[in-house]
């Protein structure tokens, strides 16, 4: 296993008097995919949050390479190479593939005040660094970003942050919106971001998508880490058992059951369904 990158010991983030984050302790590894995993409201969000230095800990301590480390903000952990990438990528549909790329670093040519951006090569770079990637669809980099589908933006947002440099990609529900063959297709270029030695924190509801790209998992229940294993260490069902908080998926059968034999065989009714 490689050294970690990253390292949480007993971190804790309460907002006022509600406790989010309680004792958190995680490593994370470059050329791995951690993947944090939770129901919603398990605190999945708060803790990357706390890792992208949107949130300061309450307490409990940090290390980067080794050292002590607390981000001043999330400008600060991104020029030390955590990028987060939010669920649509977080780009810009009206702007152009190449623009949205350097958004922040454009490339300019002349000097002074006659600097202008340089929109052929930067659309250069950014296909190539995308085609690199292996996404290959994207050909144009004078494309509007709203042309494309989620997954691509996703993607392309991905190989972005990957091109400037971020050595901690953490991506929070990168898969909920998508369809079957789009959702493949992010895990197909985490696995590349893997595969290039950044350390992934891949936050997910869904186990498969888990399961297929996972190395590390650590699964959150109301602000705690429930569980933490590596890959082949537990099976689709037990990791679904966790994740619905120690309620086995059996045990919700037989309450059914049970709920069918005194009701003359009619299953539960929603609470709240429509009449
Ligand atoms: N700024 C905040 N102030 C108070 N409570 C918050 C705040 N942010 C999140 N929470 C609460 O913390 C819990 C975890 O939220 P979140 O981290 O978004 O969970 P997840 O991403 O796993 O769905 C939720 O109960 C949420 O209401
Ligand atoms: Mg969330």
């Amino acid at each position: 296993m490689s050294t970690p990158i990253l390292k949480l010991r007993n971190i804790c983030k309460s907002f006022g008097p509600i406790d989010v984050l309680n004792d958190i302790s995680l490593d994370i590894r470059p050329g791995e995919v951690l993947c944090l995993l939770g129901d919603n409201g398990a605190g999945k969000s708060t803790l990357i949050k706390t890792l992208s230095g949107v949130y300061t800990p309450t307490s409990g301590t940090m290390e980067m390479d080794g050292a002590p480390v607390a981000f001043t903000g999330p400008r600060d952990a991104s020029n030390r190479g955590i990028a987060t990438v939010h669920q649509f990528g977080g780009t810009f549909p009206l702007m152009t593939i190449g623009r949205s790329f350097f958004v922040g670093v454009e490339p300019t040519k002349g000097w002074g005040p006659f600097k202008v951006f340089d929109r052929k090569r930067a659309n250069e770079i950014a296909v190539k660094a995308i085609r690199d990637f292996g996404i290959t669809r994207i050909d144009d980099g004078d494309r509007l970003v709203g042309g494309l589908s989620g997954g691509e933006r996703q993607s392309l947002a991905i190989a972005r942050a990957v091109h400037f440099g971020a050595k901690v990609l953490i991506l929070d529900e990168p898969t909920a919106a998508l369809g079957v063959k789009q959702a493949t297709h992010v895990l197909r270029i985490v696995n590349e971001a893997k595969r290039r030695g950044l350390a992934v924190v891949f936050i997910t509801h869904q186990v498969m998508h888990a399961m297929a790209v996972g190395d590390h998992f650590a699964v959150l229940i109301r602000g705690a880490i429930a569980a933490d294993f590596r890959k082949g260490e537990k099976t689709r069902e037990e990791i679904t058992d966790l994740m619905a908080g120690g309620e086995t998926m059996a045990d919700l059968e037989a309450q059914i059951d049970g709920y069918r034999q005194t009701h003359d065989g009619h299953p539960p009714q929603l609470a709240n369904a429509a009449v």
